[in-house]
């Protein structure tokens, strides 16, 4: 059997509770200790929104959420890293405990509610990064839960930040932030996303940039409200959709005793929930836009099913907590050997095919 540090030390720190784990997991990728992972084979690589990716396996919202660690974590292999949620002002979040393993379920419940340093930290901590990994670092922006103006804080971070990173996400589907969600609602959304597109036509003629703009929705949407979201978001030139945040929902087959905590549910019970929206945001999006498969994926037939279902990348959080960092070379492996027994050259050539 091969020996594994790194599966020892996740071993080690689930031990502990799991905001101090996360909060020494940090740290220690901070300090350089993380693991390098080996060259991905070179069929994974592939584009996201003109984006280049070494491979399209990245790391969801919520890991990093104060841009504190992207380059350890595009250098652990994953081909490309979302920091965030960034607000404008720093957030202390909900009170602990507010994050859950559900280790039964390979899931996760987190209520952390937007705990962040605030915008200016995030912005100089990316303008201070060192080695620079080999992929792109996104933003992902939100609301102060005290916001009286809630999409005033999406365009001052969208704004803000404009020069500063590679790609944005606007997160309107986090359920620890009360009321976030219901910018998922057909008027509120057109709101939002009309004054992120004015902004950005402003901020390209002024800057000459021009990041993608994903938009990030929860997975617990009624179906009749995909089609009109997709319009929406086609209408305002937003690039693509990641579908999806955590869910509220609680499956009766749930096992562990955490599963009556409030806040969003993550890992393995969401799989098949994400994995469908992501299909009906497929078939509603008919290549107009781009989409990134998040929820549950802990392997590689996982990221596969995601690919085939629409997903031109997938993102992953909650299994690095069961399986540690150096899952992301292991899912690339399997991932890689089964395009290749399919018959596909590249990702690109899987996405969709059902
Ligand atoms: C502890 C925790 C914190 C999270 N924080 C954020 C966040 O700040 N912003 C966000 O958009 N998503 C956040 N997420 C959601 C993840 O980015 C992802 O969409 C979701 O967990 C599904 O993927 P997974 O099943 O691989 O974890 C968080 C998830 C977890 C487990």
């Amino acid at each position: 059997m091969n020996f594994d540090p790194y599966a020892l030390a996740t071993a080690s720190l689930r031990r502990l509770d799991p905001e101090t784990a996360h909060r020494l997991t940090l740290r220690a990728l901070q300090l350089g200790l993380g693991p390098q992972a080996p060259a991905h084979p070179p069929r994974l690589a592939t584009h996201l929104a003109g984006l280049r990716l070494n491979n399209p396996i990245g790391l969801a919202a919520g890991f990093d959420k104060n841009a504190e660690v992207p380059d350890a974590m595009l250098a652990a292999g994953f081909g490309f890293v979302e920091c965030g949620t960034v607000t404008p002002r720093p957030q202390a979040g909900n009170p602990r405990p507010r994050l859950f393993r559900l280790i039964e379920d390979q899931a996760v419940i987190n209520r952390m509610g937007f705990n962040n340093d605030g915008l200016e930290s995030f912005i100089a901590r990316l303008a201070h990064r060192k080695r620079r990994g080999p992929g792109p670092v996104g933003a992902n922006i939100g609301a102060n839960k005290d916001s009286q103006d809630r999409i005033g804080d999406y365009v001052l971070g969208f704004a803000r930040l404009f020069a500063a990173c590679d790609y944005f996400t606007v997160n309107i589907s986090s359920p620890n932030t009360p009321g976030l969600r219901d910018l998922q609602s057909h008027q509120a959304l057109q709101d939002l996303t009309g004054r992120l597109a004015e902004t950005r036509r402003d901020l390209v003629a002024a800057t000459g940039l021009n990041p993608p703009v994903l938009l990030k929705v929860a997975p617990d949407l009624a179906k009749d409200d995909i089609g009109d979201m997709v319009e929406t978001v086609v209408a305002a030139g937003f690039d693509g959709i990641i579908v999806s945040n955590t869910t509220v929902s609680r499956p009766v087959d749930l096992q562990s005793l955490h599963r009556q905590e409030s806040g969003g549910l993550s890992g393995k019970p969401l799989f098949a929930l994400s994995t469908e929206i992501l299909r009906q945001f497929h078939l509603a999006a008919r290549g107009r836009l781009i989409l990134v498969g998040a929820g549950g994926v802990s392997t590689g037939a996982e990221a596969y099913a995601k690919i085939r279902a629409g997903a031109h990348a997938i993102q992953l959080y909650s299994a690095l907590v069961y399986a540690g960092p150096g899952l992301v070379s292991v899912i690339g492996r399997d991932l890689s050997a089964r395009l290749a027994a399919d018959g596909f050259s590249t990702v690109a050539e899987a996405i969709g095919q059902g």
